[in-house]
């Protein structure tokens, strides 16, 4: 009996623990933002950024805002061909790699390795404090799965581009990425591939107000 309840005292223990390193985001803020077509007349790619973190507030909003849940059938804020939903998004910050629940609104911790240096070819990924990893699950595809992979992406990629025009942050997507070595790193099962990756930040210090 003495046994037993050390058992679960120590289960009880390694779910908290497990718990306490994934990170319960605010609800996002649905409301308000730039009129959208002042949002597109803003949409560019920019390759310098802070090393500031987000605020978990701008994280919420900014993984809402590129797939989040916006239905109550559990459908997002991205189309998803013959909603098939294969993509999810795992996003590196400096604390490690964790994969975004829409569902809960939480970042849940996959890895504690900061992969950032990982996620581009380019030296501006080691100073974001965000990037974004957009990764397809083949396994729920029945056919053309590269196709389908790249435009759902692509969708979910174009809602980040435009948060960030309303947001006043830096973002570009990259797909000069050694995908393989990223996959290992990323401990991915073989039916997942990455498809394309998205650093976020806010403009460099010296750009701060442009
Ligand atoms: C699928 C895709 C892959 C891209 N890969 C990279 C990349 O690896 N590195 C990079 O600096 N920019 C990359 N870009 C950004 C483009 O260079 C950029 O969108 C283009 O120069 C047009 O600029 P704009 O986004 O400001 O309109 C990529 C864009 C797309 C759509």
């Amino acid at each position: 009996m003495k046994k037993q309840s050390g058992f679960i005292l120590v289960c009880l223990t390694l779910a908290t623990l497990v718990q306490a390193q994934n990170i319960q985001l605010p609800a996002p803020q649905k409301t308000g933002g730039m009129p959208l077509m002042e949002a597109l007349n803003a949409r560019q790619t920019q390759r310098t950024f802070s090393a500031k973190p987000l605020s978990d507030q701008q994280l919420a909003d900014l993984l809402w805002a590129a797939f989040g849940i916006n239905r109550p059938d559990g459908r997002r804020t991205a189309p998803s061909a013959r909603n098939m939903q294969e993509i999810s998004i795992y996003v590196a910050l400096p604390t490690g790699l964790y994969l975004y629940q829409a569902q809960s609104n939480m970042l849940e911790k996959i890895l504690d390795q900061d992969i950032r240096a990982q996620t581009g070819k380019q030296p501006f990924v080691k100073i974001a404090p965000v990037c974004l990893i957009f990764v397809s699950d083949y396994d729920r595809m029945k056919n053309q799965a590269e196709f389908y992979s790249a435009t759902d992406t692509g969708y979910i990629s174009q809602n980040v581009y435009l948060f960030c025009a309303s947001a006043g942050l830096h973002t570009v997507v990259l797909g000069s990425v050694d995908k393989e070595a990223l996959q290992t790193v990323m401990k991915l099962k073989p039916t997942q591939h990455v498809i394309l990756t998205q650093p976020v930040g806010l403009p460099p210090e010296s750009a701060a107000g442009n």
